[in-house]
């Protein structure tokens, strides 16, 4: 007979460790009605017991300071890792993982550079670890490729996956802020860090790319293969430009993939408005999905937050009961995989927006037209600023990309003042 009851200690109780057992209460009949069990906090880890002491005695949790006294608990059978953080956060996984404790972790950072370790042990411990809310917080996406999506073939996943960049980037272009007043703004409501440079340079985005790049192709990729580029450098009047255009600036995360290989990266980017991606707004996250069976969906939601994560969280609490009542242990969530292969930059095609300074205006615009017409790449529109000319392209491959970007910072007439990718 299996257990009926299955018991939980979690690693934190801060934003997301304390939606969980808020969750777990909500929700108990359902989970009950599903999987015949029933979750049982008994104990939590905290850096100081009497900060958490009244959320503790609400939900009868132990508070604890030693991760001992959880990975030694033999009544512990699910851990669930809410600390964030590589170090320690990895350590602790792998304690509760030779203990045989199955995880749950929302820790993208950490997922996204010790997956393969952890699933290893997982696996030789015939335990499950389980990472839903690793990846847009409340949106169940890395679930719907794994499982729902699983007979589709996917060609390129495109994320909006940071929801403090999404607000910034809201907040300049509908209210015309700058990039500082953006920035106070997000963090004056939470949502960036009082050090915001995992979000601000792409990182964080990175992180959970490599993430969905595991699950939609089953390539495993490292952070230092996604080209990053963050939002730090991002200028008003290119916000103002786009939007003349019919565009709006996202922080895309992209992960493509084509016979030649993936091609993954994090950059602000030119959306247009008609495109779904446009119109998720403020802290919002999506995940745009084109695939060969079902073509083009989307995946849209809070992607931080305490009860959206920590749903998440509880989801996979759900899938781990489901897995023993089945008697099926050790199953990694993402059981995809290929041989990591990565697309060439002559393989690589976008269409882009180029904003170039003219040292002067007479004689320089004809001379700039020429030096793309030379580099061969071709021209969609060009809008003439004076001495500021924003080119917008068609598609064509990076190398080409590279190619022109080098001629114009090469010739003394022109600045390059910035350059974009386009997404129609
Ligand atoms: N800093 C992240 C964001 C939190 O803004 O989206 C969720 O991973």
């Amino acid at each position: 007979m299996p257990k009926k009851t299955l018991k939980v200690a979690v690693l934190g109780l801060g934003t997301v460790g304390s939606g969980v057992p808020v969750i777990l209460q909500e929700q108990k009949d359902k989970i009950e009605q599903i999987i015949g069990m029933e979750f049982i906090i008994t104990k939590a880890l905290v850096r100081d017991v009497k900060t958490k002491k009244e959320l503790a005695q609400k939900y009868n949790i132990k508070l604890v300071l030693d991760i001992k006294e959880i990975v030694q608990d033999p009544e512990v059978d699910v851990v669930v890792e809410l600390i964030g953080g590589i170090k320690l956060a990895r350590d602790f996984i792998k304690e509760a993982l030779n203990a045989r404790k199955h995880v749950v972790s929302a820790n993208k950072d950490l997922v996204a550079t010790y997956a393969e370790e952890l699933i290893t042990l997982a696996k030789a411990q015939s335990v499950n670890f389980y990472y839903e809310a690793a990846v847009a917080g409340g949106v169940p996406i890395l679930r719907t490729l794994s499982s729902s999506l699983n007979a589709d073939g996917i060609c390129e996943v495109l994320g909006i996956v940071n929801g403090t960049t999404n607000y910034m980037l809201t907040q300049m272009s509908q209210e015309g802020k700058t990039y500082d007043e953006a920035l106070t703004s997000a963090q004056e409501l939470g949502f960036a860090e009082a050090d915001p440079t995992n979000d601000v340079d792409g990182i964080d985005a990175a992180y959970k790319m490599v993430i969905l790049t595991a699950f939609a192709y089953g390539m495993k990729i490292s952070l230092d293969s996604v080209e990053k580029q963050g939002i730090r450098a991002l200028q008003s009047q290119d916000v103002k430009n786009a939007n003349l255009l019919g565009y709006v600036f996202k922080l895309i995360g992209c992960s493509r993939k084509q016979k030649a290989g993936v091609d993954v990266s994090v950059a602000p980017a030119l959306v247009s408005k008609s495109h779904l991606l446009a119109n998720v707004h403020h802290e919002m996250n999506a995940i745009f999905v084109k695939s060969a069976g079902i073509g083009e969906s989307m995946y849209y939601g809070l992607g931080a937050g305490s009860l959206p994560t920590a749903t998440s969280v509880v989801s996979d609490l759900v899938e781990i009961a489901k897995n023993i009542s089945q008697k099926k242990i050790g199953v990694p969530f993402n059981t995809y995989e290929t041989a990591t292969k990565f697309a060439e930059d002559t393989q690589i095609f976008d269409k882009y927006y180029f904003n170039i300074e003219l040292h002067s205006k007479k004689g320089n615009f004809d001379q700039l037209k020429d030096l793309f017409a030379k580099a061969q790449v071709k021209i969609k529109q060009t809008i003439d600023q004076g001495t500021q000319v924003l080119v917008l392209t068609y598609k064509i491959s990076k190398e080409k990309k590279n190619k022109i970007l080098k001629m114009i910072v090469d010739e003394s007439s022109f600045e390059l003042s910035s350059v974009y990718r386009v997404f129609d």
